[in-house]
């Protein structure tokens, strides 16, 4: 039978994948949830928004001839990982994950780890500080619990509605990013505490290495826990999973 994937991605990994796929001239398409207003262009058709749950994917498979799911989401993205696992099982289709390791500190990091954004804004409850909160939009509103910080935020696009913070600056901006220019940023807006998901990777690793090199402590938000799946760590690798060998053998 001809592959026809589907891609959950949202990730840069996953884009590199689409476009070894589309090298290798398989045929295939890109989901997105839609969470931001100008996805970057992908090499695959895309598809928007949530599929209905694992039983609505589980539909979509099945409507669609889909015969490969290769879950290319970000590590915090543990609900629709949990549903390509449960929908994929249901009807025999083959699923692998594309994932990256999670960051593990070195000499010089200052981190605390709390296990979830719940652990992050309990945490927070402390003296004021000049905050650098790099977590993205979704669950932003958590941290107004904890007003009495200066937060800095930094958000793919502009934010739509009032934060609810008394004090923040918004910074609009897509990575990757550099040390230089994060370095450059907390020390121009004096922060004392670096929030961070353990995304693992390197396009959002600038600000872990900037807190490292100026001493910074880092709360560093721990990976949800995902069912065990089949998985492989470059787009080489999904590719040979897959049967093809990848012209993207860098990634
Ligand atoms: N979480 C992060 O920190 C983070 C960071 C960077 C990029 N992203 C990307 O942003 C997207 C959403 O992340 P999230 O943490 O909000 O996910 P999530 O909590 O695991 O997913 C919530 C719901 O959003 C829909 N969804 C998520 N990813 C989707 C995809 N690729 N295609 C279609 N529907 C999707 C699904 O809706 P239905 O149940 O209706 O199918 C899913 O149940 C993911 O694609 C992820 O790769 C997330």
């Amino acid at each position: 039978m001809r592959p026809n994937l589907l891609i959950l991605g949202g990730t840069t990994e996953g884009r590199s994948l689409c476009h070894a796929v589309a090298e290798a001239g398989l045929s295939g398409i890109v989901s997105l949830a839609g969470r931001v207003e100008r996805p970057a262009s992908q090499a695959l058709p895309m598809r928007m928004g949530g599929f209905g749950g694992a039983e609505g994917l589980e539909r979509y498979l099945r409507d669609n001839g889909i015969t490969h799911v290769i879950d290319a989401t970000h590590p915090f993205a543990a609900q629709m990982s949990c549903n390509a696992i449960a929908a994929c099982e249901r009807i025999g289709v083959p699923l692998i994950a594309l994932t990256r390791a999670p960051w593990s500190a070195e000499p010089g990091d200052r981190w605390t780890h709390v296990p979830d954004i719940a652990g992050a804004v309990a945490a927070l409850d402390c003296s004021p500080k000049h905050v650098m909160l790099a977590v993205g939009r979704m669950h932003l509103h958590d941290f107004t619990a904890n007003p009495q910080h200066a937060y800095l935020l930094r958000l793919v696009d502009p934010p739509k509605e009032p934060l609810g913070f008394p004090d923040a600056q918004v910074i609009v901006d897509r990575g990757p990013f550099t040390l230089e220019g994060d370095r450059a940023l907390m020390v121009e807006h004096r922060i004392d505490l670096v929030v961070s998901k353990n995304a693992g990777g390197t396009g959002a690793q600038a600000k872990i290495l900037a807190a490292r090199e100026l001493g910074l402590p880092v709360l560093m938000i721990d990976r949800p826990t995902i069912p065990e799946r089949a998985e492989a760590h470059s787009v080489a690798n999904v590719m040979r999973w897959l049967g093809h060998v990848s012209t993207d053998l860098g990634v």
